[in-house]
């Protein structure tokens, strides 16, 4: 990504909220589609805190679509998302599944210490150039936090069309669960609980096109799926799989 400066960052993601595109219609299924497993994923990590959280705050929260999946779920009783982009902002109180959603500068929440029951900060740190401060506000400000991150730090995505493909979508870091564990500690937060995911078929077919296509992204994913199933670091090691953790204070 050409971008550098945090303006152009944020334009970029202003960018990928653009209204009226003839794709937007399709970013939006796919945005509806990865956040069920979103979803799945935080309900499944926080099943292990001691009460049910009532209340959570999702830091770049996009258009929404994970809180409104999670709301789906009757997760907590109250929402809150931040993002730094306008565009998502509105896009995501539009909603209405949130009870707060937010414009703020990426660096400070508004928000007191603890204020929140579970924080949440989806697929937002690999698209941070310092991404430790980050987790630290956001840490800040609730009690229990769970992390999601593309761990990227693997065979598959180091070829050079891969990489291409994250510029394009804005990835500044290729993490490994080592690095998100690092992130964790350097912020004061101890791992209680995590996940991998390689993602299910219909993930892997959505963008294919044509049957060839869909042939194809249908291997690969029954593929991945079984060296998953059998060898999950290895795993983790060919191709990316998504991460979670469940993150609270270091006791
Ligand atoms: C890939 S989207 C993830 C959206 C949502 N969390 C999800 O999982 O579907 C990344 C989001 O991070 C936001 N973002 C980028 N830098 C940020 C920062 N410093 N603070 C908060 N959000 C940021 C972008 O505007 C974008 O909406």
């Amino acid at each position: 990504m050409a971008a550098t400066g945090s303006a152009e960052l944020r334009d970029v993601y202003e960018g990928q909220y653009r209204a009226g595109d003839a794709d937007a219609a399709r970013y939006g299924r796919w945005r509806t589609l990865c956040a069920e497993g979103k979803a799945d994923h935080v309900a499944t990590l926080a099943a292990a805190l001691e009460n049910r959280p009532r209340s959570l705050v999702e830091v770049g929260c996009g258009d929404g679509s994970l809180l409104e999946a999670l709301a789906s779920r009757g997760f907590a009783d109250s929402l809150h998302g931040f993002d730094i982009s306008e565009r998502a902002v509105q896009i995501a109180r539009r909603r209405g599944v949130a009870q707060r959603v937010e414009r703020f500068d990426g660096t400070s929440l508004p928000a007191v210490a603890d204020a929140y029951d579970l924080g949440v900060l989806s697929h937002v740190l690999e698209h941070v150039r310092d991404p430790a401060p980050l987790m630290r506000e956001t840490a800040r400000t609730c009690r229990a936090l769970i992390v999601e991150v593309p761990l990227e730090d693997n065979r598959s995505a180091s070829r050079p069309a891969a990489q291409q493909g994250r510029e394009a979508i804005g990835h500044l870091h290729r993490f490994s669960r080592a690095d998100v564990h690092r992130l964790a500690s350097d912020a004061g937060l101890q791992v209680i609980g995590e996940l991998a995911d390689p993602l299910p078929l219909r993930v892997h077919r959505f963008w294919a096109i044509g049957p060839a296509a869909r042939v194809l992204a249908s291997g690969k994913a029954v593929a991945r799926r079984a060296l998953f199933t059998v060898a999950p670091r290895t795993a983790e090691r060919a191709f990316t799989v998504h991460y979670a953790a469940l993150l609270t204070a270091r006791s």
